[in-house]
């Protein structure tokens, strides 16, 4: 028997298809070549914008023969397109086929859902809210290489007025520090080199928690603490909570990647309001120096939306200054989309969607070359590189990344995957390094679960 997992949106859901593989890992599926020949095949979705939602749409479409094909495959839709007000009955009109539809609480229950689904036409279990716990004691059938994540919150309670994520993740709930210190320990210890964290907003870790100890810099701290080499990397920081303490953490560590990911959406104080972001250009703009003058080695990436509603030319400006001033490393640009339910939706002076797509190209076309120059800076430089894979393409080379974030390619051996090393970079564009090892620092023993196309994020 085998599986399929087809996953959309952010790493919150690539985890948690690691998860859900891991319940048909347990009931002796393996994986299969493509959706179309598997015998239970899982669409992991996502709402963030309204392209995902479509995508998501017409790739379940095209399951339709394989299904007259094969009757007893088992389709099943869930995450956050799942979880939406009225979106079950949506699927099932526009596609009866589907068999188990069940939405972001309940990802643990995957396997009752097949056990029902075996007695009855179609399963479809959607909650508002459960015990985290029943997911924190999931089995993972990790696929990442030397990397693996870790869930440090789950939901949201920030309400950007854009987002759709809040009511689809639920409030935020932390997990207690013992838990994920564990899980990073034990993880650590199986010979993965690279631990993400994962939540909405990482820096209000603990908020929920009663004791005041209970927050991320000590979460982090501890976690740099662990008696072993390896990178620690955290998503996603909100400007608003990132404390100071927390850029002292990082900036003492040993294992604390000097990296921060830090979503910015707009350089407009006016739309940063009506965004309900809760911090200033200026606020942020402080936090970027205060970074660099602990950490000069920091780089820095960021979300952006253009064509919130009201964005003026005079507002789009604004971001473009603000992304000259910071010059980060590398950007995730959105055309703003309108979401069911969120407060932005009703607003009015919605952007032309011909003026959204001039921005974005100005802002991608902007960042180009600012992220060329920063590459660029490296040339004759050597950086310490986590290796992390074999290069896609060519034979012969690797695939790795700096501290910093950027990736790097390089000549070299299988046998250097999970090894720490120095490389001497000698070209550069927009995205990668491309560089030649001049030393080991530490080698490792493991056999690596290299990514596989099995949790294949669309
Ligand atoms: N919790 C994270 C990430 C949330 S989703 C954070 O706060 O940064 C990732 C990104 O998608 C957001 O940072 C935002 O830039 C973008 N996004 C969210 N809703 C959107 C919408 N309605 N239209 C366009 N982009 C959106
Ligand atoms: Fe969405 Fe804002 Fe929460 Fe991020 S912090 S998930 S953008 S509501
Ligand atoms: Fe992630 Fe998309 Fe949900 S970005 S939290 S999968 S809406």
């Amino acid at each position: 028997m085998k599986y399929f997992i087809n996953t959309y949106g952010c790493q919150m859901n690539v985890h948690e298809s690691e998860k859900l593989a891991g319940i048909l890992e347990d009931l002796g599926y393996s994986l299969a070549d493509s959706d179309q020949v598997a015998d239970v095949v899982v669409f992991n979705t996502c709402a963030i914008r309204e392209s995902a939602e479509q995508k998501i749409f017409g790739n379940i479409g095209m399951l339709k023969q394989a299904k007259k094909q094969n009757p007893n495959m088992i389709i099943a839709v869930c995450g956050c397109m799942s979880q939406q007000k009225g979106y079950a009955e949506l699927i099932v009109k526009k596609y009866p086929y589907v068999d188990i539809i069940f939405g972001t609480h309940n990802i643990a229950r995957f396997k009752d859902f097949l056990n029902k689904r075996n007695k009855q036409k179609r399963v479809i279990e959607i909650v508002e809210t459960e015990d985290i716990s029943c997911r924190d004691n999931m089995k993972v059938a990790r696929t990442s290489g030397v990397n693996a994540w870790v869930n440090i919150t789950y939901g949201c309670n920030n309400f950007c007025t854009y987002c759709i994520v809040p009511y689809v993740r639920g409030r935020e709930v932390s997990r207690p520090a013992a838990d994920i210190i564990g899980e990073v320990e034990e993880l650590l210890k199986q010979g993965y080199k690279q631990i993400t964290l994962l939540g909405q907003n990482v820096n209000s870790y603990g908020n929920d928690i009663l004791d005041d100890n209970v927050n991320f810099a000590n979460l982090l701290q501890s976690l740099d603490n662990l008696p072993y080499k390896y990178r620690l990397r955290f998503m996603t920081s909100h400007p608003k909570d990132l404390s100071l303490k927390v850029l002292e953490v990082m900036a003492g560590s040993k294992n604390i990647c000097h990296y921060l990911h830090l979503p910015v959406q707009s350089g407009s104080d006016f739309i940063l309001k009506a965004m309900n972001r809760k911090y200033t250009v200026d606020k942020y703009l402080n936090l970027i120096e205060t970074a660099r003058k602990m950490m000069p080695d920091i780089q820095f990436s960021s979300d952006l939306i253009v064509g919130f509603p009201g964005e003026t030319e005079d507002d789009f400006n604004k971001t473009l200054e603000l992304v000259k001033k910071v010059r980060y490393q590398q950007l995730f640009t959105f055309i703003y989309s309108k979401r069911k339910g969120t407060v932005a939706e009703t607003m009015d002076n919605q952007v032309d969607i011909k003026i959204k797509k001039q921005r974005l190209s100005k802002l991608i076309e902007l960042e180009k070359g600012i992220a060329t120059e920063i590459s660029q800076s490296y040339i004759g430089k050597t950086v310490e590189v986590l290796v992390e894979g074999k290069h896609p393409k060519k034979q012969g080379y690797l695939m790795g990344s700096c501290d910093f974030g950027k990736t790097i390619s390089f000549k070299g051996d299988d046998k250097l995957l999970g090894s720490f090393a120095y490389c001497l970079i000698e070209k550069a564009n927009h995205t990668t390094l491309f560089g030649s090892i001049t030393k080991i620092i530490q080698s490792s023993e493991t056999e690596y679960n290299l990514p596989t196309n099995k949790i294949r994020r669309k």
